[in-house]
């Protein structure tokens, strides 16, 4: 029996090659449109300017290509009125759009896949999207950055320990403190940025694998979709999948900064540390110990951490060791690229609304920041600049902390005669070095926490300007 060479709605596109239907069980295992049609936009902006293409380059009429072009724009609205319809057949978004404009137009829809196939089309999709990611995302690490900023200059001045080994080690502004966050955040966002260059270049007319015999112009495609360039080898056009494994390294770096702040949250609001409280509208209580105040949202966000670098690990297992060019095995993609875009956008966002929230306690910082002994460097620093070698400066001051712990003195308390009995190089301007305040105003050098670098950072453009 011969069979129809059009393609009927729930028959697939390449169905004339077969000789029965497909099993339901591998129309659901092989679909991916539950998952990709959240590129829908993409995939009929990349179709309306592949096909402006083809009919400026006489492979298609042009009342053809207008004809396409209208219809493209209505499955758009479809899709974003959320009334487009799909069917168990449909194999991925591609094909979903390719069967409702066929559904729409008839056979002349068929004509929007000349030259071009689904592996180069996937692979434009994936970059417009991930484009369009990145972008959000620096603005949202720009916002994260502010929102740190708004809290540090709310509480200029106050003064807390900083710590190595999470052990009481020399004074700092609460400010310069939050600004090494806000550091991290920068290079995360260069490296967002660096991993755009990357996934900007227009991937359409690679073909299946081999490139086309039409003759097509791939410079106009990528000047309609604003790419900086076109890639050079079909072959590896169809099979890279580098654009979206940077944006999970990146991704990865990322959440990772975010963990160490959020975690920093947990221990602040933990009553042993008391360092700031929760707003309660970022907090969550017990349902069977009612004292409780819990800092979840920045647990979550430390937690979240697992599952983007998890998604990093997914893609680079899928990738390692395909041969050239596609692969089917590429599909799984999208799975983990889209889950670390969620939750990446979540924590950042989430972030942003508590972290200038915070109620900073400066009266618990700066009495942390006093014990501990945290003003021995100072003593050492002292004697350095009375030309005692800073090593031998190191052992007079040890012994002069050794002293007052057994005493359960504090170094400030210590008497000039009292110092000098351990190095007559202590003269009375010493105790003008053994308050917090000196010390952090001391380390004025560039990148050290004085209050005059703090204030200059918060001054700039990036940090100034409001959410
Ligand atoms: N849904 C597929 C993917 O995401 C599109 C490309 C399919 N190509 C193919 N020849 N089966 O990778």
């Amino acid at each position: 029996m011969a069979k129809s060479r059009k393609t009927k709605a729930g028959q697939k596109a390449w169905a004339g090659r077969m000789e029965e239907a497909t099993h339901p069980l591998v129309e659901a295992f092989t679909t991916s449109f539950p998952i990709d049609r959240r590129m829908y936009a993409q995939d009929i902006a990349g179709s309306i300017a592949h096909c402006r293409m083809l009919g400026r380059q006489k492979i298609i009429r042009d009342t053809e290509a207008k004809r396409i072009i209208r219809a493209l724009g209505a499955i758009e609205k479809e899709f974003s009125s959320g009334r487009f319809e799909s069917l168990p057949s449909d194999e991925d978004v591609h094909m979903a759009i390719e069967r409702r404009l066929i559904e729409k137009i008839g056979a002349v829809g068929g004509k929007l896949h000349t030259a071009r196939s689904r592996n180069d089309q996937v692979a434009l999709d994936l970059r417009l999207y991930m484009r369009d990611v990145v972008d959000q995302m620096v603005d949202q690490i720009t916002n994260l950055q502010r929102a740190l900023a708004t809290l540090a200059r709310a509480n200029a001045g106050v003064i807390m320990p900083g710590y190595t080994h999470l052990q009481p080690a020399q004074p700092v502004l609460f400010g310069h403190h939050l600004l090494a966050y806000c550091d991290m955040l920068e290079r995360d966002e260069g490296r967002l940025r660096d991993c755009r260059t990357r996934i900007n270049v227009m991937p359409l007319g690679a073909g299946a694998l081999a490139g086309t015999t039409f003759p097509i112009d791939r410079e106009y495609v990528a000047d309609l979709l604003d790419f900086d360039a076109v890639t050079q080898n079909s072959l590896d056009t169809v099979s890279d999948r580098d654009f979206a494994l940077e944006f999970l390294a990146a991704g990865s770096i990322l959440a990772m900064h975010l963990s160490r702040l959020a975690d920093e949250v947990v221990l602040w609001a933990s009553p042993h540390f008391a360092f700031i409280e929760l707003p309660d509208a970022f907090a969550t209580g017990s349902s069977m110990m009612p004292q409780k105040k819990n800092p979840d949202v920045a647990e979550l966000v430390r937690g979240k951490t697992g599952r983007v670098y998890g998604d990093l690990m997914a893609l680079l297992t899928t990738m390692k060791g395909l041969p050239l060019a596609y692969n089917r095995d590429m599909q799984e993609d999208k799975a983990p690229l889209f889950d670390a875009v969620d939750t990446l956008t979540a924590s950042l966002a989430v972030m942003t609304e508590m972290m200038p929230r915070l109620r900073v306690r400066a009266d618990r910082m700066r009495e942390a920041a006093d014990a501990g002994y945290t003003l021995a460097t100072e003593l050492a620093d002292y004697l350095a600049t009375r030309d005692v070698p800073f090593r031998e400066a190191h052992g007079i001051v040890g012994a002069i902390v050794r002293k007052a712990i057994a005493e359960k003195r504090s170094l400030s308390s210590l008497t000039v005669d009292e110092l000098r009995q351990h190095s007559k190089a202590f003269r009375a301007d010493v105790l003008e070095w053994l308050t917090a305040e000196a010390a952090v105003k001391r380390r004025s050098a560039t990148g050290g926490t004085a209050a005059r670098n703090v204030q200059r950072r918060l001054r700039s453009k990036k940090l100034r300007e409001t959410q």
